[in-house]
């Protein structure tokens, strides 16, 4: 396993390669070839250095390119036989163009632009034709940060991961730093978002959105655990992210439904429709 350099604080080093970092909230670098951008902190890229060191990874799944630097952050740290990147946006990020272009780079990484984490037929199409019947060993899922699609890409991938592989789903609290956040940041004149959010506020009145709140995931995840089945041999939950280490249990690929497979036979949540939307539209 490579280690990572810290050169300052929003840059660091990994096997020759220059990257630029930034906490999600602050997420206004740019992304150049010389120093990609990474939309994720210091304790976030010290928890995979520390996670994965010793883990055979050889086939990996990202959900959320971004700028570009988290895929490349990912051949440089893991130089996987295999790597698939997928992004809702339409237009790739020249730093990851560029970086393709290095001899043999193409060869690994395949990134797939306009598709959608809630569509299961494509990303069914997009893996089989990356790994044909090769299980996977890690999927990183940093995009929508939303319920409902987290769950459709869930659905359609942890069926293919082997026993041990991990499947990481990043800021699964994204509306709880995000209420903290505007909160900290209405509340406080000296902070530098203040007029940035009290602005955004004005005009848009806080409008609750209708969505689910990603944390149901985490407490399906748990559930996942649950019993015999061995679905899911553990689950870690830190305050950004959520790892499930797949058990040995087959799932069907067809069928894969967390109603189905995160059993609630206690109900200890609460129905769907019951739960509170208490997102901001911003
Ligand atoms: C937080 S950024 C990814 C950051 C990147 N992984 C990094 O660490 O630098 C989220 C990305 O997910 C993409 N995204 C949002 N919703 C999505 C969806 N439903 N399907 C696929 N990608 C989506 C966005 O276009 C954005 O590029």
């Amino acid at each position: 396993m490579r280690s990572l350099r810290f050169l300052d604080h929003t840059h660091f080093e990994l096997d020759g390669q220059h990257f630029e970092f930034a906490d999600p909230f602050e997420n206004v670098a740019p992304s150049s070839a010389e120093a990609p951008f990474v939309l994720k902190t210091r304790r976030q890229l010290d928890n995979y250095v520390e996670l994965l060191a010793g883990c055979s990874v050889h086939n990996v799944v990202e959900l959320g390119i971004d700028r570009g630097g988290s895929t490349i952050f990912l051949d440089k740290l893991l130089r996987p036989q295999r790597l698939v990147a997928v992004d809702l946006r339409a237009v790739p990020p020249p730093a990851l163009e560029r970086y393709l272009e290095t001899p043999g780079r193409k060869d690994v990484i395949r990134a797939h632009y306009g598709v959608d984490q809630s569509d299961k037929a494509r990303l069914a199409a997009i893996l089989d034709e990356a790994f044909g019947d090769e299980p996977i060993d890690l999927v990183i899922d940093d995009a929508s940060h939303v319920y409902g699609p987290t769950v459709a890409s869930f659905e359609a991938i942890f069926p293919r991961l082997r026993p041990g592989a991990l499947y990481i789903v990043e800021d699964w609290d994204a509306l709880h730093m995000f209420a903290d956040g505007i909160s900290e940041a209405i509340s406080d004149p000296a902070n530098p978002a203040h007029e940035a959010f009290k602005r955004r506020v004005a005009a848009t009145g806080l409008q609750p959105k209708p969505a689910l709140e990603l944390g149901r995931f985490a407490m399906e995840a748990t559930l996942l655990a649950a019993g015999t089945r061995d679905l899911v041999r553990e689950v870690r939950v830190r305050h950004n992210w959520i790892v499930l280490e797949r058990g040995a249990a087959s799932i069907d690929r067809a069928t894969a439904n967390i109603d189905a497979l995160a059993v609630d036979r206690f109900r200890v949540l609460r129905p769907r429709e019951e739960t509170i939307e208490s997102v901001f539209e911003l």
